[in-house]
């Protein structure tokens, strides 16, 4: 099945998928390694300055080795992307989704320069998430969002209803059911996750979120558990030795929402 049949699937049986984001090596073990375990599909993201760590290049044939050990469903997201040639590049590396990040434009030119992606990832079978009101800033008004799906053809549509990227959120379920209803069938995302209590994220989804990406809980316990993994063991040179228990705690998290969002078992 591909990515588009899964937000499909999703929308359908009421859960959502998640969009983790990583940077390294141990990251990506720990989200994959959940997503085994639980036999859940995920997606995998990257903001353009994560991924200009390793390189879009490195990154497609890291998750492309991680795909070829497992049977479950893994697909690669560029996270709030903005800047076009970046996004070109990805899109011909073999991203299987590009998140053009427009958000700050006025609607007409985000509008515009959707368009041209979503011709672009068109042609590749990528596809292409587009975003209407600015995450942590302006709401999204549910007669642009529709205005947006319909002249661009978004495959997916991030809306702010009240998170804020590593912060709490306060949400506007009242704007989420109205925007739902403007733009019918399209897969909405919720942004800043990691700041959205539990009784909300199963709220939201029941309302039609259908993808929903953390990022600032993993980077908080990727943190934490490296200094009090190195605080353990102040001797301790190997990497390999370090990087395991990491690798872990990041998976424990991973599991935590997976289950949160309900899509174990859909893969
Ligand atoms: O695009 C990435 C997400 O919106 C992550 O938000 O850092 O609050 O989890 P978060
Ligand atoms: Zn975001």
């Amino acid at each position: 099945m591909e990515l588009i049949d899964y937000f499909k699937k999703a929308q359908k049986e009421n859960w959502a998928i998640g969009q983790f984001n990583f940077t390294t090596d141990e990251q990506l073990k720990g989200i994959i390694d959940a997503a085994k375990k639980l036999n859940s599909p995920i997606i995998l993201g990257t903001s353009e300055g994560e991924s200009q760590f390793l390189g879009l290049k490195k990154i497609k044939v890291l998750v492309d080795a991680f795909r070829d050990e497992s049977d479950i469903p893994i697909f690669l997201n560029l996270d709030h992307g903005k800047n076009l040639d970046y996004i070109r590049e990805a899109i011909k590396i073999g991203y299987n989704c590009v998140h053009f990040d427009g958000s700050d434009l006025c609607l007409e030119d985000n509008i515009k320069k959707t368009k041209n992606i979503v011709k672009l990832a068109f042609k590749k079978g990528v596809l292409v998430e587009g975003e209407v009101g600015i995450i942590g800033g302006k709401l999204t008004d549910p007669k642009e969002a529709k205005e947006f799906v319909q002249k661009t053809r978004v495959d997916i549509l991030a809306v702010n209803i009240g998170t804020v990227h590593g912060g709490k959120a306060k949400i506007d379920f009242k704007r989420l059911a109205e925007i739902k209803k403007a733009v019918n069938d399209t897969p909405l995302v919720l942004h800043g996750g990691s700041g959205v209590n539990s009784t909300d994220i199963k709220k939201a989804i029941e309302l039609g979120i259908v993808k929903i990406n953390i990022n600032t809980e993993l980077r908080l316990a990727w943190r934490k558990n490296m200094e009090e993994i190195l605080k353990k063991d102040k001797n301790e040179i190997k990497p390999y030795k370090i990087l395991t228990p990491l690798s872990e705690q990041i998976k424990k998290v991973v599991e935590n929402k997976i289950k949160l969002f309900g899509s174990e078992n859909k893969a």
